[in-house]
């Protein structure tokens, strides 16, 4: 199998490079330099909790540069998705699958719309790891991969992946209910990262506190009465016991939101806790402690922007809208 991994940060260079070590599969790494040059000058490093190794991959700047792929991995950031599956069009065209492995809310759909496909596969993932130099990513945490897809005919394939991804050492299991994996993950999220991202407080700092535990349980419960308008049945049956249990299991990890804002990036926010403010006017739902937490983490989303940490005027625009249209 011919694997093209789209947004190899981290998370992707680190799916990509074990699954590398099947027989028969060759996986292209495609991301952004210092990273990719550092690859293909030295090889990937991995270290950490999996261990130290080293990967020899082809890695590359575009993914115009593939000419034939079986499937296309996307691990951008939520609000990147539709563009990077977007830059690997001629392959899905010539008959690829996307599998997109992130959090968040909608990205499927999005992809599926713009592409002009139901080849197109999801995931969730319990795993951590860190783009520590250019070339090297450290893996922080080792927890559940979850694949399947909203798309029946894509079942035959989740399966393959999911034992390909067995093989190589992954904790993962198949689902035929990948939207309750994805709201589970989701309100795991919606209660825990901007908590955390908002005090600066690590995954077990914030447990410890009751005031922040008493505010991730009403954040999540908010969350849930969306889940049930919708209908979609979870994969826990105590969604607020599973995400304080992961706030507790978790406890040394610094959430993604609030790695986001450290690192003066835009955040997932919109994709977590703005869709399901989104989701819950249509049904008429009141969320006010989803509606506090949102404009507070976008307000210094656009403070970092517009001290000019690395984004621009047209990011400025779109999450101002953003915040218009949420919270209107
Ligand atoms: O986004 C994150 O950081 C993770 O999904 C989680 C589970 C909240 C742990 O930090």
């Amino acid at each position: 199998m011919k694997i093209v991994v789209v947004g190899s940060g981290a998370i992707g260079s680190l799916y990509g490079a074990f699954l590398s070590r099947l027989e028969d599969t060759e996986v292209i790494l495609v991301g952004r330099n210092p990273h990719i040059t550092a690859i293909q000058n030295k090889g990937l490093k991995i270290n950490g909790i999996l261990g130290e190794h080293v990967f020899h991959l082809k890695a590359m700047e575009n993914a115009s540069d593939v000419d034939e792929a079986d499937l296309v991995i996307v691990t951008t950031k939520t609000y990147d998705t539709v563009t990077a599956a977007l830059s690997a069009k001629h392959l899905i065209d010539t008959g690829a699958s996307l599998l997109l492995i992130q959090n968040g809310l909608g990205t499927e759909e999005l992809v599926a719309k713009a592409l002009d496909t139901t080849r197109v596969l999801r995931a969730t993932t319990c795993m951590g790891a860190l783009r520590t130099s250019p070339g090297v990513v450290t893996a922080t945490g080792c927890g559940l991969t979850e694949i399947g897809s909203r798309y029946p005919d894509n079942m035959e394939l989740v399966e393959k992946l999911t034992q390909m991804m067995k093989q190589v050492g992954f904790d993962v299991r198949s689902s035929d209910n990948i939207e309750g994996v994805v709201w589970t993950k989701t309100l795991v999220n919606c209660g825990i990262n901007p908590v955390g991202a908002l005090t600066g407080l690590s995954n077990g700092e914030v447990y410890k506190n009751r005031a922040l535990r008493g505010l991730i349980v009403r954040l999540v419960q908010e969350a849930v009465q969306v889940v049930k308008a919708l209908g979609v049945e979870l994969t826990t049956e105590d969604p607020v016991r599973y995400a304080l249990g992961t706030a507790k299991a978790t406890g040394n990890n610094i959430n993604s939101m609030l790695q986001d804002l450290r690192a003066g990036k835009r955040t997932e926010i919109d994709a977590i806790t703005g869709e399901v403010i989104r989701l819950a006017k249509e049904f008429g739902i009141e969320t006010p402690s989803s509606e506090a937490v949102y404009a507070l983490v976008k307000a210094l989303e656009l403070k970092n922007l517009e001290e000019g940490k690395g984004l621009t005027r047209v990011d400025i625009l779109e999450v101002e809208d953003l915040v218009e249209a949420i919270t209107r």
